[in-house]
């Protein structure tokens, strides 16, 4: 059975691909734009889900408050690097230091998520919720998705 740990994963897994690719482009390139603007949906989609089906379930229990709240920061933290991103010209040797930034962060908030969130929550959630929230969480990050791909 999945659980909501299998499916925030799947996700996860994109957007390490993502951006290790992304730190891998050169110049202003249609492949640059292109995995920019996956890794931008892939984030904010996953994000979204992630705050609804996770995050806010676990700020119900008080054991929950600090870890939520902190992966919230770093949510926003990611939201404000695609942006500055977005506002810097990509033909700049700036773009690929932001985007680098933009990577680790991608790569630290990912394992902290995994390596100490999932296990902490472990023992907030219970089994039913851990299954149950799995297709809640997949069934509004594939309408976020397409949402986004149809702006
Ligand atoms: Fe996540
Ligand atoms: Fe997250």
């Amino acid at each position: 059975m999945t659980t909501i740990y299998d499916a925030l994963r799947d996700s996860h897994d994109v957007q390490r691909k993502l951006a290790d690719e992304l730190v891998q482009t050169q110049g202003a390139s249609e492949q640059r734009a292109e995995i920019f603007k996956q890794l931008k949906h892939e984030l904010a989609a996953h994000a979204t889900a992630e705050e609804r089906y996770f995050y806010i379930p676990l700020m119900m229990h008080d054991a929950g408050i600090d870890l939520s709240r902190h992966a919230l920061a770093e949510h926003h933290e990611l939201d404000e690097l695609v942006e500055t991103l977005e506002e810097t010209e990509m033909s700049s040797p700036t773009w690929l230091v932001y985007a680098k930034k933009l990577a680790d962060e991608v790569h630290h908030h990912l394992k902290e998520e995994e390596h100490k969130f999932f296990q902490m929550s472990g023992k907030i959630l219970t089994e039913q919720q851990k299954t149950a929230l799995a297709p809640q969480y997949l069934e509004d990050f594939a309408q976020q998705k397409q949402r986004l791909a149809a702006e």
